[in-house]
């Protein structure tokens, strides 16, 4: 696909397929499908309707004699699903309700885009979501291994349904990415993991592609400027994250991982930012404890 990213790293994959049980859109499982299936990691069937890999995260729960950086590397990609969902309070409300928010703002023939996709369940949410004609969807993220498994799911969600957003997964740079005319782009819990000094060059890109009608959706993990606020909300993820059955081990070794690498912002200076880029308007439509999602219009 030249001209799609500024420094290629790897040609885009051609388009890909979903796997997932929504009443009316079921096709029944062919020979082919099965045995695609049983290539694929062990899946579970989530209230989305969405097969993922359901290996549980133990990633930190042994001591670590050094806890690495975290990155995301084949050992995440592989519990990803069951990481997030325990990690992020709303994670799947949020990741529905974009579809749900996308397909107010898609327009037609126009680019629907999911930056930082990891395994495309943002992807998988406007694809089930939008039905505005001539749009298509392009997942960009730069892990290989998100990448890889990205497509097989997709290819899963093909098998299952018809009529389906075309939709192209790009292993690339968002910051080298050359925006086409977009009428949805989703950051959904991407920008905390790019450098702050980075942050409002990349907003503004893609306010310059985003279409009249169109709409950015950001979601985060918050920090507060308030520090009775900060410590309180804080305090109640990590016992969100003890009521999903972390230990105080995990949770303490997953923060240290995380801490160097995730540098959360706070709402206002999302707000601050997004304007700065372009933005017109910033309104909030979810919050969760220290986890938010902003809809900004152009
Ligand atoms: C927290 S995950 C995003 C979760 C995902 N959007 C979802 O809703 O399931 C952040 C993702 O951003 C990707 N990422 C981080 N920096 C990136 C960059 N500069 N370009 C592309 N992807 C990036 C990571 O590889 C990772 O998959």
């Amino acid at each position: 696909m030249p001209g799609l990213l500024r420094n290629p790293t790897q040609p885009a994959a051609a388009a890909t397929r979903t796997l997932f049980l929504l009443p009316g859109r079921f096709i029944r499982q062919g020979a082919h499908l099965r045995a695609n299936l049983a290539k694929m990691p062990a899946l579970s069937n989530t209230a989305a309707g969405t097969a993922v890999s359901k290996e549980p995260d133990r990633l930190f729960a042994q001591p670590l004699a050094q806890v690495p950086d975290f990155a995301f590397n084949e050992d995440v990609v592989r519990v990803f699903p069951d990481m997030i969902k325990r990690s992020v309070p709303g994670y799947p409300t949020i990741v529905e309700n974009l579809g749900v928010l996308a397909a107010q703002f898609a327009q037609p023939d126009s680019v629907l885009y999911d930056l930082g996709s990891s395994l495309g369940a943002v992807t998988q949410a406007l694809r089930r979501h939008v039905r505005t004609e001539g749009c298509r969807v392009i997942a960009v993220d730069n892990s290989a291994a998100m990448v890889e498994r990205c497509r097989e799911y997709l290819n899963g969600q093909d098998s299952m349904f018809q009529e389906l957003l075309p939709v192209e997964v790009i292993e690339g740079d968002i910051l080298a990415l050359e925006f086409k005319p977009a009428s949805v782009v989703a950051l959904n819990f991407t920008l905390q993991f790019i450098a702050p000094e980075q942050r409002l060059a990349l907003l503004g890109r893609i306010r310059q592609s985003l279409l009249p009608g169109g709409a950015l959706i950001l979601s985060e993990k918050l920090r507060f400027a308030d520090a009775q606020e900060h410590q309180l909300l804080g305090d109640l993820h990590i016992a969100f994250k003890r009521a999903n059955g972390y230990s105080e081990l995990e949770i303490a070794q997953k923060r240290s991982a995380i801490e160097n690498v995730m540098k959360p912002d706070s709402l206002e200076e999302h707000t601050e930012r997004l304007l700065a880029a372009g933005f017109s308007k910033v309104v909030p439509w979810f919050q969760c404890l220290n986890f938010a999602s902003l809809i900004a219009l152009p």
